[in-house]
């Protein structure tokens, strides 16, 4: 059964901006989800939706079934529960937002004193066994953030998502603040820690190649919408809708910031949300448009097995 299954979500900014135009996608317990975009496609509107983060004149609609209960429906105290111990979220710029002034531990320490009811003696030593899993020594909990370089914050916003043992990360873009190497790094200890642990992921990245290493399926959101979902690997060796293509041929090397916010190969730029075109979204960039695409919105419908792409030419035109 699916740990996380979404159903026509809609996100509508108190600006009317429509970021998130009805998505359906859904993560079995323990795999790991990767969502891909460019910038402004409405990932991190989507990751925020997960757990209900978004400003309170944000309007959202559909369902968010976690575990079988709705997220969007929930009871405030349920919620905050749920938003610890059900699910985590590795914010984008998370490792900034660590509070300067209160040591590391404490920080961690902190939804276990509140949401585990855990002894402060248990919460200490839960917090020395958390550093050690990323990759830090126990006794940097007296470290303040601004002692630790930006990896290794990085490493302590990865135990605070699994302080309380969730059933879901959600990490989005957890490291476009770090310099390539350590990106990588920091992406293989999360990718291994959820596999070792069984938690399943909901991973957001620009980066097509770095998704493709470590999820088990991949998204590609393109104007609020998914516009290709199927297996990682298919989806970045062989992908069946014309802006899939173009990402993974714009990303070759893990986290190459010069094609970060414009893929190489592709004209223009993604349409803003309140001046969508008409048709396929993607028309007026796409390649291989036909005439009939500035009319008709293709649906997300199977491409392959396992694999769905929003394309007349993999789907067939829409009725
Ligand atoms: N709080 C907000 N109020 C109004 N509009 C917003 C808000 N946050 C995001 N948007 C708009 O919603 C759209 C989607 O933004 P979102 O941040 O979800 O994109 P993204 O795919 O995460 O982009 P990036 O890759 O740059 O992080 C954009 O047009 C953005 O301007
Ligand atoms: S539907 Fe038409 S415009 Fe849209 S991606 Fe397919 S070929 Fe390109
Ligand atoms: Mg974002």
């Amino acid at each position: 059964m699916s740990l996380l299954t979404i159903r026509d979500l809609r996100v509508t900014y108190g600006t009317g901006t429509a970021a998130v135009r009805g998505v359906d996608l859904t993560v079995a317990a323990g795999r790991k989800l990767g969502v891909a975009g460019e910038s402004g496609c409405g990932k991190s509107t989507l990751a925020l939706a997960l757990l209900r983060l978004l400003p309170p004149t944000a309007r959202l609609t559909g369902e968010i079934l976690l575990d079988g209960e709705d997220v969007l429906t929930m009871k405030w105290g349920r919620l905050r529960a749920v938003r610890w111990a059900g699910a985590s979220i590795v914010f984008q710029g998370a490792m900034h937002s660590l509070n300067a002034v209160h040591r590391i531990g404490d920080q961690i320490a902190e939804p276990l004193l509140v949401h585990r009811r855990a002894t402060p003696n248990a919460a200490r030593e839960r917090v020395g066994t958390l550093l050690e899993q990323v990759g830090l020594p126990a006794a940097r909990a007296s470290a303040y953030p601004h002692e630790l370089s930006g990896g290794q914050r990085q490493r302590v916003m990865i135990a605070m998502a699994l302080a309380c043992e969730p059933r879901l990360i959600v990490a989005d873009e957890p490291t476009t603040a770090l310099d390539v190497m350590i990106q990588a790094q920091v992406l293989r200890l999360l990718e291994r820690l959820v596999t070792e642990q069984d938690i399943s992921l909901v991973m957001i990245s620009h980066d097509l190649a770095v998704l493709a290493d470590t999820c088990d399926r991949l998204a590609v959101m393109y104007a609020g919408r998914v516009v290709e979902e199927g297996p990682a690997r298919d989806v970045y060796d062989a992908a069946r809708h014309p802006y899939g293509r173009a990402l993974s041929a714009a990303f070759p090397r893990i986290g190459d910031p010069a094609s970060r916010l414009a893929p190489r190969g592709l004209p223009g730029d993604p349409p803003d949300p309140a001046a969508l075109p008409p048709g396929c979204t993607f028309h007026p960039r796409c390649p291989v448009a036909l005439p009939t695409c500035a009319s008709q919105d293709p649906p997300l419908a199977p491409a392959a097995p396992g694999h769905r792409a929003a394309c007349v030419l993999t789907t067939g035109s829409p009725a």
